[in-house]
């Protein structure tokens, strides 16, 4: 793993989205795994910046979502197809048609999450997968105890997702109970994951994931078995890391070409 710590959140968006940027400009067809949260605006807001200033072009972008809710159409305001576009999509050029979410409206929701594994298969598999963590060490929303060898697939939100998330709904019990979201193995498969997390919350997540053994109890513990995984972290998640002088070390003493 790859771990890089910067002193503040906005200083790990601009190193976020210099590394998908750079995946962007050395691929002709370049296929990003993206995610929602609270976490990836400010890197979606330097991206936006890039394209603005005709720096980056998401125009040859093809797009695959981690997770939907189940239940709400895309043009329900608390979607994450509705996050996406008003987000990011909205403000860069990248082709709608080549833009792709689980669907959680879906009448066929077996052959829907069938066909959502095929399209990232068809598309050669995913360049680059953006990533956040949840408080209880989940990534898309594989909560734990969940298979590591899970596709895409309906799943059942803990109690902790439900509270984590009900700050963007009106009232907890407005929050959906089920989502579609990628499986592990479906991320595993992606030939670079970017993790960004900070804050003091995601700390105890954090230190499990990169420091704990290896456990469907902190699904996010399974990069640990990915051989290309950078985490970006600011220096409060990083907090509870024992090894967090060596991390910097290692960052400090690399070569040249490991660096963005
Ligand atoms: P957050 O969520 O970015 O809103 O903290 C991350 C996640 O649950 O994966």
């Amino acid at each position: 793993m790859e771990i890089l710590i910067r002193n503040t959140p906005e200083a790990g968006a601009k190193l976020g989205a210099n590394i998908v940027s750079k995946i962007i400009q050395t691929r002709d067809k370049p296929v990003l795994g993206l995610a929602t949260g609270a976490t990836p605006l400010r890197m979606y807001k330097e991206l936006i910046k890039m394209h603005q200033s005709n720096q980056l072009s998401f125009r040859d972008c093809i797009t695959f979502n981690l997770d939907e809710y189940k239940g709400l159409p895309p043009e329900n305001k608390h979607s994450y197809h509705f996050y996406m576009m008003s987000n990011f999509f909205d403000h860069t050029d990248i082709d709608t048609k080549n833009v792709h979410l689980p669907n959680g409206f879906a009448n066929d929701l077996r052959e829907s999450c069938r066909k959502y594994e095929k399209l990232i298969h068809d598309a050669g598999g995913i360049d680059l997968q953006v990533l956040g963590i949840g408080t209880n060490g989940h990534i898309g929303f594989n909560e734990p105890t969940g298979s590591f060898a899970s596709r895409t697939w309906v799943k059942i939100l803990s109690k902790q997702t439900i509270k984590d998330n009900s700050t963007y709904f009106e009232t907890p019990e407005e929050v959906p109970q089920h989502v579609v979201t990628m499986g592990i193995a479906t991320i595993m498969e992606s030939k670079h994951c970017l993790l960004i997390a900070n804050g003091a919350k995601k700390a105890d997540a954090i230190r499990k994931m990169i420091e704990g053994p290896l456990s469907a109890s902190c699904p996010a513990s399974i990069l640990q078995m990915h051989p290309r995984v950078t985490i970006v972290l600011d220096e409060e998640a990083s907090y509870l890391l024992t090894f967090k002088d060596h991390y910097k070390w290692v960052e400090k003493n690399k070569l040249d070409w490991q660096l963005y």
